[in-house]
């Protein structure tokens, strides 16, 4: 027998990692996992991941490129917590996907490189947490490299993020003069061991900590590293403040870890920091016939959104999985939840839970799961489903593309094939669709050059369309909305340049965003968004 939906839930941390492709986030993956007892040996996320890949060869860039571009979650049980992993694709094109992951997310991991600090993905990643309130732990990485010195990095993330930071840990040295680090809220110390060779979890693994003050320090530290080790943490306690729970919680301050993720090092220190401090799911924004409510974690009602679907991750099967985070109520296989915006109604059968090793049913989940649901296309990102099919939650960001090209089909007899493709595509989030009002030709949208190539990869092997990009007449594409007599009005004297996106939204398709400003000053009744929430 499980307990109440509200315990149940408040025992879930739901959290995703965000970092500049290289600093880390894989290895950190792989050993949090490790740490959390949800692998045994180095290397699985990987080795599953190549297992998958050639089960379903249908992101074959993704091999031959070898970087990851398919979200995807993990779960796994440790210490009377259940933690909710959520992948994000690290390459710069796939933000987007990115920037959904991070709606499904309570908490985030920043993981920084120490020798090279915020990179500019990183800084884009953080800004999203900020606008959504996601509360963030900062893991430096690689301190068994070359580092920067850690007063420069806290005061980088000072600077640049203004966020203050509050370390839990300091090291001593990096790079071949790393000794490990102190544990600044019990005056421990964790020695580090240089490993010869070998994975992290296996019989190398590094010293227990000790205490600080202690005799045994001598064995790990010369008397001068000690003390400088002693002065800094000193120096630190007066220069930054103390770490405040509740500031972290609203976003002010972030705890910061300091580690190797490559050798295990700072991993367990860093889970047990996100079991103690990130938050359980929270009591969360929505709207039930119009008007505006409260979901919270132990409500009856069970909810939750789409915040992505993958597609075709069997290609003998069209089928789709939407990816729900849960938000109330206590959820039972089998059980009925309907689609809010298209009144659908879906017998759950089959949710699938992605522990790390494998994947399963899902019997039960709660608020801060998430469990994926096979489809045919029922479910699409951004959908809000509950028992009642009455509650919605404030849809997902669509970005404005940043860059768009029209698309053509080889053979001009699979032109209605190709529309089928693209929506489906589209609908999955992959790109971006917009159909001009006036012209045939429909035009994609991608916020990186690489969406393109995944698109025309996956329309070649799973619809067998050969597609050609081909320059857009538009560079810039907004989201219009106001009065419907000023909506009017500027699209009556815009016709060439306006189009509707795949849920029929008109959308300003200008040639620059020269363009965009004169509208918006001719004009400055009519809303010109980059983003879109979805209905
Ligand atoms: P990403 O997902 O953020 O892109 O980074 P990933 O984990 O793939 O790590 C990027 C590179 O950095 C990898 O090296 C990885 O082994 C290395 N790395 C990660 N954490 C640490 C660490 O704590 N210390 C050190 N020294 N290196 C680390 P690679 O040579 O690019 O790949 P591989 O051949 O090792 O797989």
């Amino acid at each position: 027998m499980s307990s109440s939906p509200a315990a149940e839930a408040a025992r879930r941390r739901t959290f995703a990692i965000i970092s500049h492709p290289d600093a880390g986030k894989t290895t950190l993956t792989e050993n949090l996992l490790l740490a959390g007892g949800a692998i045994r040996a180095a290397g699985a996320v990987r080795a599953r991941g190549e297992n998958r890949r050639t089960r379903s060869d249908w992101m074959k860039i993704e091999r031959e490129r070898g970087i990851s571009v398919s979200a995807s979650v993990m779960t796994f049980d440790h210490q009377g917590l259940m933690f909710n992993l959520l992948d994000t694709p690290g390459h710069e094109d796939f933000s987007e996907d990115t920037y959904r992951t991070l709606t499904a997310a309570d908490a985030a991991v920043m993981v920084l490189d120490a020798a090279k600090g915020i990179e500019p993905q990183t800084l884009k990643l953080f800004e999203v947490c900020r606008l959504r309130d996601i509360p963030i732990v900062t893991f430096i990485n690689k301190m068994d490299r070359e580092a920067q010195d850690p007063f420069a990095l806290l005061d980088e993330i000072a600077s640049k993020l203004a966020l203050d930071p509050a370390p839990l840990y300091w090291p001593a040295g990096s790079g071949n003069r790393f000794r490990g680090m102190l544990d600044l809220r019990r005056d421990r110390f964790i020695p580090f061991a240089r490993k010869g060779h070998g994975g992290p979890g296996n019989e190398d693994g590094h010293p227990q900590s000790i205490p600080f003050k202690g005799n045994a320090v001598v064995s790990y530290l010369e008397p001068d590293e000690q003390e400088e080790l002693a002065e800094n943490a000193e120096l630190m306690a007066q220069a930054s403040k103390p770490f405040d729970p509740q500031a972290f919680l609203e976003g002010h301050m972030t705890p910061v870890f300091f580690g190797s993720a490559l050798r295990h090092f700072g991993v367990d220190e860093l889970l047990e920091g996100i079991g103690a401090y990130a938050p359980p799911p929270k009591t969360v924004a929505a709207t039930r016939g119009g008007e505006a409510i409260h979901v919270a974690p132990g409500d009856r009602e069970v909810s939750g959104f789409v915040f992505k679907v993958q597609a075709n991750m069997d290609p003998n099967h069209r089928d789709r999985i939407a990816f729900l985070r849960l938000t109330s109520g206590e959820f039972e296989r089998g059980m009925k939840l309907k689609v809010q915006n298209t009144g659908k109604q879906l017998s759950v059968n089959a949710p699938i839970m992605f522990f790390a090793s494998d994947r399963e049913l899902a019997e039960e989940a709660y608020a801060g799961d998430v469990i994926g649901i096979p489809n045919h296309g029922v479910l699409r990102v951004g959908d809000s489903l509950s028992e009642t099919g009455t509650l919605r939650f404030a849809g997902l960001p669509n970005f404005a593309p940043e860059i768009l090209q029209r698309v053509r089909v080889k053979d001009p007899l699979k032109a209605k094939h190709l529309t089928k493709a693209l929506q489906g595509l589209a609908e999955e989030g992959v790109t971006q669709l917009f159909r001009p009002t006036m012209g045939a030709d429909f035009i994609v949208g991608a916020v990186g050059p690489l969406q393109f190539e995944v698109m025309a990869d996956r329309l070649a092997n799973e619809y067998q369309l050969e597609v050609i990009f081909e320059q857009s007449p538009f560079g810039e594409a907004r989201w219009i909305s106001g009065d419907r007599a000023d909506l009017e009005d500027f699209q009556s004297k815009h016709r060439s340049a306006m189009g509707v996106d795949i849920d029929d939204q008109p959308v300003y398709l200008a040639k620059s965003a020269w363009d965009i400003n004169y509208a918006m000053e001719r004009y400055p009744k009519v809303r010109f968004e980059r983003a879109k929430e979805r209905a």
